[in-house]
């Protein structure tokens, strides 16, 4: 297939391609560059040796994204664009809805024109909000999420899902996805956030690299084994095989299904410093600091329709995405920039 990755030079779009042009799939990238570099796709075509066609423009710009759909029969679109920092979604809500609701109203407006109706979008476990059990499952009822990003979520979910009422032909998947993390073995693509990092993972990557003095742990008296928060942890390439899968699933079927992509395993905050520094041998010094507003005991997935649906599973371990992670920062200390 030939498929559009919308977003597709950001830390997961990137990793994506990868694995959709190993897989012999074509893709076409549009982006916007408000969170990543081209550079990222130059050497996602130097790791594959195949070549992508890349287009900088912003998914809310009707007329480029009717451009794109003219120049090349899209097959499939996987719909990475958009803003994702949750802190600043807060201060900054309206900002959030415009972006990104307003680029997905527009994408899918230039693909029923182009009667292209496959879509992979990228949707996270924050549309949960604050689960009442774990593991989660797809058919839990979603309470309300805690911040104008997850909300954009939720809502593309039930743009969506409305567009497959309106007319069955439509072939929706929407990824739930836990917590991306690790890098592409070869070390050229990685995580690549603007300024200091808010997520846990390319923190740790930053201290350890000496970059930042040390890491806040937020909060060690939750209900959790150490007291520190769970989450689950998936390797950014097995959550790029996810999405090949959900491309094929795409191309058989219509309707709409919702997948969790995680592993269905948790692991603390200090299961991942302790993890990290022992498979890297370097170290991360911290601190235990107060709780982090809107952030829950324990997160993780049930993966089993993944596997039942997509016949995907997580396979890379917690040391991989360890190893990853670091090999990725060591290689690459300003990350894109030379
Ligand atoms: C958050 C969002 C999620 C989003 C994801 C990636 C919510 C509730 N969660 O997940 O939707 O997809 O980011 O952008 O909206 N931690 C520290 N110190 C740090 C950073 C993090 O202790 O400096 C801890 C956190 O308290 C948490 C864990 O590490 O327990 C993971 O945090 P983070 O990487 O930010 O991801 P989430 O908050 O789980």
């Amino acid at each position: 297939m030939n498929i559009l990755l919308t977003g597709g030079a950001g830390f997961i779009g990137s990793h994506t391609c990868v694995e959709l042009l190993n897989a012999g799939h074509d893709a076409v990238i549009v982006d916007n560059y408000v969170n990543s570099k081209p550079e990222a796709v130059k050497r996602v075509e130097e790791i594959t040796g195949k070549k992508v066609k890349l287009y900088e423009a912003d998914c809310c710009d009707k007329a480029a994204m009717n451009k794109i759909f003219d120049e090349n029969k899209i097959d499939a679109v996987i719909h990475f664009a958009g803003l994702k920092a949750v802190g600043e979604s807060v201060s900054i809500p309206l900002t959030y809805y415009r972006n990104n609701l307003d680029s997905t109203l527009t994408l899918c407006e230039v693909m029923a024109a182009h009667k292209c109706k496959r879509i992979v979008f990228s949707s996270s476990a924050t549309v949960y909000g604050v689960p009442d059990e774990v593991p989660l499952r797809e058919d839990m009822f979603c309470k309300g999420c805690t911040n104008p990003y997850g909300w954009t979520k939720y809502m593309i979910e039930k743009i969506l899902q409305g567009v497959v009422v309106s007319d069955p032909e439509w072939s929706v998947v929407l990824l739930r996805y836990f917590n991306p993390i690790g890098a592409h073995e070869s070390g050229r693509i990685g995580e690549n956030p603007n300024g200091i990092p808010n997520n846990l993972m390319p923190y740790i990557t930053k201290v350890a690299a000496g970059q930042l003095e040390k890491l806040s742990v937020y909060g060690n008296d939750y209900n959790t084994h150490d007291g520190t928060g769970v989450r689950d942890y998936i390797h950014v390439c097995d959550l790029g095989k996810g999405h090949v899968k959900a491309c094929d699933y795409a191309a058989k079927h219509t309707g709409c299904e919702i997948i969790n992509l995680g592993t269905g395993v948790g692991y603390s905050v200090l299961d991942i410093v302790n993890a990290f520094q022992k498979v890297n041998n370097v170290p991360v010094p911290y601190v235990i600091a107060p709780r982090r507003p809107g952030d829950v005991d324990a997160c993780f997935a049930d993966p089993e329709k993944a596997e039942k649906v997509l016949g995907w599973k997580a396979e890379k371990t917690l040391e991989d995405m360890c190893r990853d992670s670091w090999n990725w920062q060591s290689n690459n200390p300003k990350g894109y920039e030379e």
